[in-house]
């Protein structure tokens, strides 16, 4: 067995990884109504850190109680009060019981925004998300004074990470929440100077950026989500990605995380979007087969010379150690794999051979109604449904301590479904 997924990895700002995989972004709805971090939290961030992965990433954090990308978000949109400063830095201390670095992941979701929370969120331009179920809102466009603001929020986010122990941040420009909106043509459709060409669509999330560094100083890790691409038509496509990647560099970026797709093309999943997919020039090889993005950050590798975490389909070491030794990526992001196995890290670096794959053995149908799964708009509810498995996965955890992977997707979707029910009431005043 290789040891090549054990070696440590030091980043431009000087901090060293333990080894070579992370757990990547995943909300855990966890957080009061009020988005304060909660016991919960630290049981399930305490397992993960037990887990053996060198970095763990949190799931998205807030900058707007108003654009959550689910209730339960922790929301950090303001210098924290005690209470608040208390709980980020219990999380961040059980998060880190084994040595292992914590970076907080910041996010405003935009028009990802659900309805529940905000029937008219900011965002871009006034462009709906193009899903059927009506479960978005109509956008309102950004003024140019709420965009300075969100920037500001960003750099105010990552002071109090900073302060309360976590090792590291990560700016969400993926998947299509407010920084990746503003990235696509499709999404952004400003006359400004955060609209048009790409280096004013790029703006907003280089302001982020520079404002986070500027929060946080040079020795503190700070990395950014980044789509190789949207894979929709006319939208953020991988030669966009490439240049955003050596602008992020330019920025004083320690690491750039390589995913993509959106709500409306979740290509992070794996999954088929509703539209069809807009095909990206990257050169293929056997590893994309398994791992979605290693082709993209193998093409990326050649533009920026900072250390590249790729996401998305990893479950064999051995494409694992194959992607780190061909160069294209430096660290590994393990996702749903981690939501029942906790400590797929250790299991890996003890010799494991490959990781469960419960997507595919997941289904919101029961098998006689599979053929509903070629009608899109169900493929869609589905593809939800699917997810709220792993929502529920990680809710046992952090509610009880342990997984229950015996459970249907019906059975999570309601449980999920009721929770988030639950938080909506509460906050109400
Ligand atoms: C339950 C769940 C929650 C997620 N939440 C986030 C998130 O908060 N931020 C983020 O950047 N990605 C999020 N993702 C995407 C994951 O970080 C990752 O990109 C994706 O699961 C693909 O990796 P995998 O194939 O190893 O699961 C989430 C994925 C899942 C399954």
């Amino acid at each position: 067995m290789s040891d090549v997924l054990a070696q440590p990895l030091t980043l431009p700002c000087g901090a060293t990884l333990p080894n070579r995989l992370a757990k990547a972004a995943m909300t855990e709805g966890l957080a009061t109504s009020r988005g304060v971090p909660t016991p919960e939290l630290e049981r399930l961030y305490g397992l993960w850190s037990d887990g053996g992965a060198g970095v763990l990433l949190s799931g998205n954090i807030q900058v707007d109680a108003d654009h959550l990308e689910r209730p339960g978000n922790v929301v950090i949109d303001r210098e924290p009060d005690a209470a608040m400063r208390q709980a980020l830095a219990s999380w961040a201390e059980a998060a880190t019981r084994n040595g292992n670095h914590f970076w907080g992941q910041i996010n405003h979701a935009g028009r990802q925004t659900q309805k529940n929370v905000n029937l008219h969120p900011k965002a871009p331009s006034a462009v709906k998300v193009g899903l059927p179920g009506g479960q978005f809102g109509e956008p309102v466009a950004l003024t140019v004074a709420e965009i300075e603001d969100i920037v500001r929020r960003f750099g105010v986010c990552a002071a109090a990470l900073q302060q309360a122990g976590f090792t590291g941040v990560q700016v969400h420009a993926a998947h299509g929440y407010l920084l990746s909106q503003f990235l696509s043509p499709r999404s952004n459709h400003r006359t400004d100077q955060y609209g048009g060409e790409l280096g004013n669509r790029a703006r907003a999330l280089l302001e982020s950026v520079t404002a986070v560094r500027s929060a946080v100083g040079p020795d503190f890790p700070v990395s950014v989500k980044l789509n190789s691409a949207d894979f929709q038509k006319g939208g953020f496509a991988f030669e966009d990605s490439l240049q955003v990647a050596q602008w992020l560099q330019g920025a004083g970026v320690d690491l750039i995380e390589i995913s993509g797709g959106t709500y409306e093309q979740p290509k992070l999943l794996g999954v088929e979007g509703i539209e069809e997919e807009e095909k990206q020039h990257v050169a293929h090889s056997t590893l994309m087969r398994e791992a979605y993005f290693v082709d993209f950050a193998l093409a990326m590798q050649e533009k920026v010379s900072i250390p590249l975490m790729v996401t998305g389909g990893f479950r064999h070491r051995e494409v694992m150690e194959q992607a780190i030794t061909s160069g294209g990526a430096d660290l590994i992001g393990l996702g749903r794999p981690m939501c029942v196995l906790t400590d797929a890290p250790n299991k890996l670096l003890q010799g494991l051979q490959e990781l469960p794959r419960y997507e595919t053995q997941l289904s919101m149908f029961p098998p006689w109604l599979s053929f509903l799964n070629a009608i899109k708009a169900l493929r869609t509810m589905a593809t939800f449904g699917v997810q709220y498995w792993f929502y529920a996965q990680i809710d046992r955890l952090g509610k009880q301590g342990q997984a229950d992977p015996s459970m249907s997707v019906f059975a999570a979707t309601r449980l999920v479904m009721s929770l988030q029910k639950q938080l909506l009431s509460d906050k109400k005043p």
